[in-house]
């Protein structure tokens, strides 16, 4: 399952406290190259603030947390990107002004940059690497949904919900990342839609068979659908890992989060 044997993500006894609350309490994560893992939990789990630590946005108060066997505690986010991971935000980050197509170069941003000699002194150099950059913005869309890609040309701000949430995870693929982390895209789907958005997560993740996925979330079809294993966080622990069969069995989960 392991990449020389190690995993590509090792999380392990990790910890966040803010003042006096326990937001995530002993959370363990291996997750090998490939694999599509789903988090799920009730509101407040700390199923966000796992990704806040995973990108370098907050600081585990402890434990350890590896990525390609180094080690990610102290690292600023800009560096995590870099190292390819990449993430999408529960609420919409987009900018609505920009087209579908800008907003996917935007992801590029840090494989696009030219100096400003070269722009001044080899303008033609410049216009091709753009040319290019606009070339890969659209194949990365067409990845996802050629449906997007039709609407390359259209502000963010036209598109519906279902999407916006497909434009966020292209626009998360423009960095190359190793591992891909969702927060709840399927939130403000319909069901018909929810099936879409299953159909091209897996369908991104075959086109790059190494990228690992982790996938924030609340609708119990995606998760027993989507995902090649489940963990569960309730009240920031960590209360069960394992299949979607096994995990729906277990009495705590039941309780905590089927409603049982
Ligand atoms: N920056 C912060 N400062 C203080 N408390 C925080 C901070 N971020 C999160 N928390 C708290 O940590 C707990 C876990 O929050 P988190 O956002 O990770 O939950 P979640 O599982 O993503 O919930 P939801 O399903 O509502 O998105 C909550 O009690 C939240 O209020
Ligand atoms: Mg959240």
């Amino acid at each position: 399952m392991s990449v020389n044997g190690e995993y590509l993500l090792r999380c392990q006894g990790v910890t966040k406290t803010f003042g006096g609350l326990t937001a995530l309490e002993d959370i363990s994560i291996d997750l090998p190259p490939g694999e599509i893992l789903c988090v799920i939990g009730p509101n407040g789990a700390g199923k966000s603030t796992l990704f806040n630590l995973l990108t370098g946005i907050f600081r585990p108060t402890s434990g350890k947390i590896d990525f390609q066997g180094r080690s990610l505690i102290g690292k600023p986010a800009h560096r995590i990107v870099g190292l390819g991971i990449a993430r999408t935000f529960q609420n919409s980050r987009l900018f609505g002004d920009m087209s579908v197509l800008d907003n996917v170069l935007i992801g590029m941003h840090s494989r696009t940059r030219g100096n400003v000699l070269a722009a001044v002194f080899r303008p033609g150099l410049i216009r091709r690497r753009l040319a290019e950059a606009a070339a890969t913005a659209g194949s990365l869309l067409k990845a996802v949904s050629t449906e997007l890609f039709d609407k390359r040309y259209q502000p963010a701000s036209t598109l519906p919900q279902a999407d916006r949430r497909r434009l966020e995870i292209a626009r998360a693929l423009a960095s190359e990342p190793r591992l891909l982390l969702l927060d709840e895209p399927s939130a403000g789907m319909d069901d018909r839609e929810t099936e879409t958005l299953i159909e091209d997560i897996r369908k991104v993740q075959a086109g790059r068979p190494e990228m690992a996925v982790i996938v924030i979330e609340h609708d119990m079809h995606l998760a027993a659908k989507l995902p090649d294993r489940v963990t569960v966080f309730d009240h920031g622990r960590q209360i069960a890992t394992g299949l979607f069969e096994e995990i729906r069995e277990v009495r705590e989960v039941q309780e905590a989060y089927l409603g049982k």
